[in-house]
């Protein structure tokens, strides 16, 4: 087992882009497993935050691992059926009136000459050009449910070529989910994303290092927030992954706690979630720490019960084993924790394991993958047999215990206590390496 290297320095700016041989490998790696089908690969939409303000755009994570293409409104047609294999981009033009608001585009010759495209035209010509691209394909790949009116238009082409097929004799004939396609290649991290999880998670730590220095009585879960994402962006991170979870007191008991709004107490212990995402890939660490600097006796307890799950779920990732094998690892020893420390009674470890009463105090999965999403695409099962674990992958451990304040079946001292360990870890050829352990685990009593 690996740790990451606390000496190297960490980036001052925003990720360079990636050369197009990258997303062009990417493409080669896709097109073995289309063989004859064809992908239509759109960006993602553009959001309305309120009013007349949109939220901050980020291209959408299958069109960027295959393209690097940032822009919204773009698709890409990646087909498999046609001799030289071409790829064809839509994009938006030029237009310098709207460029004036909104910043330069890269337009037609942009997209070209940063994607290396067989064909690139703007987005007015998909309608007309896209029943010609996917004609003869086997079938199409596509996201389905993500854009009704996109749904429709990839409808259209199947049923279009349904009708002409009994004398044409071609395709496509079937549609299939373009996530059951991808998520197998993004599941498994080629050289140059590994490099950017690593950076990405050492941002991460520096983020949280800042935040558990700042954690004090009196001090607003807010300003743990600000502490952390300062340190995200100065080092050239978009932001946070995901929205940041500072839970003191009771609100550590809340999962996706992000309301962030409470001044933390005497006594509270704190529960912090974040992690940075730069160059497109997410990190994702979670430290739960004492606000006096040490805990007392109950918190002690419940820690420590996490902080050996954490340890026996670390030690279960391997080559060869699974995320099931990595949760199971975790849940026998937080359900041995909760019969020790009388949370559960009258039961054998393995009767709470088989009848899933822990589930009461862990609520969640161990294990997430981890990438360009968060929670990353990607199946955990295939046909009802667990995924093995495999150089390339990167996964989360998170075990917790939640126990809520107003649960009175809880003893009394455990009332309102919530732990979370988290630490993003990569298989690789050489072993499992810990992105994240430049955050330590271990709290003073
Ligand atoms: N922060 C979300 C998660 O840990 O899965
Ligand atoms: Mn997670
Ligand atoms: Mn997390």
């Amino acid at each position: 087992m690996s740790r990451s290297d606390p000496d190297l320095p960490l980036p001052d700016a925003p990720a360079p882009p990636l050369p197009p041989e990258v997303f062009r490998r990417r493409r080669e790696r896709l097109l073995e497993v289309l063989g004859d089908a064809v992908a239509i690969v759109p960006a993602a939409p553009e959001l309305h935050r309120s009013r007349d303000t949109e939220v901050p755009y980020r291209p959408g994570s299958d069109i960027y691992y295959l393209t690097g293409y940032p822009e919204p409104q773009a698709l890409a047609v990646i087909a498999g059926h046609q001799p030289e294999r071409s790829f064809t981009l839509f994009v938006l033009p030029r237009e310098p009136e709207r460029e004036v608001w909104t910043g330069r585009r890269h337009g037609v010759d942009g997209a070209r000459e940063l994607t290396g495209a067989s064909a690139v035209h703007t987005v007015a010509e998909i309608e007309h050009r896209l029943f010609d691209l996917v004609a003869g394909a086997s079938a199409i790949h596509y996201p389905i449910g993500l854009d009704d009116e996109l749904d429709r238009t990839v409808r259209d082409l199947v049923v279009r070529a349904r009708r002409g097929r009994a004398r044409s004799g071609r395709g496509p004939t079937a549609l299939y989910d373009l996530d059951e396609t991808l998520g197998p290649l993004r599941r498994v991290k080629d050289a140059e994303e590994l490099e950017r999880m690593r950076t990405a998670a050492r941002i991460a730590a520096a983020g949280h290092r800042a935040a558990i220095a700042c954690v004090a009585p009196g001090v607003g879960e807010w300003e743990v927030q600000a502490e952390l994402e300062a340190v995200f962006r100065r080092h050239g991170a978009s932001g946070p992954a995901f929205p940041s979870i500072v839970g003191s007191g009771p609100n550590a008991t809340t999962l996706h706690y992000t309301a962030n709004r409470r001044r933390i107490e005497e006594g509270d212990l704190v529960l912090i979630d974040a992690g940075a995402e730069w160059g497109m890939y997410c990190s994702d660490i979670t430290r739960t720490v004492p606000a006096s600097g040490r805990l007392n006796g109950p918190q002690r307890d419940v820690y420590d019960v996490v902080l050996a799950a954490h340890h026996e779920a670390i030690e279960a990732v391997q080559v060869g084993s699974s995320v099931a094998d990595v949760h199971e690892a975790a849940v026998r020893t937080l359900t041995r924790g909760m019969l020790d420390l009388g949370l559960l009674r009258d039961q054998s470890v393995d009767e709470a394991v088989e009848r899933g009463s822990y589930r009461r105090f862990y609520m969640h999965q161990t294990s997430h993958w981890l990438g360009l999403d968060v929670h990353d695409v990607g199946l955990y099962q295939e046909g009802g047999v667990t995924v093995a674990l495999v150089p390339g992958m990167v996964l989360t451990v998170e075990p917790g215990l939640y126990l809520a304040s107003d649960d009175d079946t809880i003893p009394e001292a455990y009332r309102g206590i919530g732990v979370r360990i988290e630490d993003t870890v990569a298989i690789t050829q050489e072993g499992v390496e810990i992105l994240t352990s430049e955050v330590p685990t271990e709290v003073s009593a």
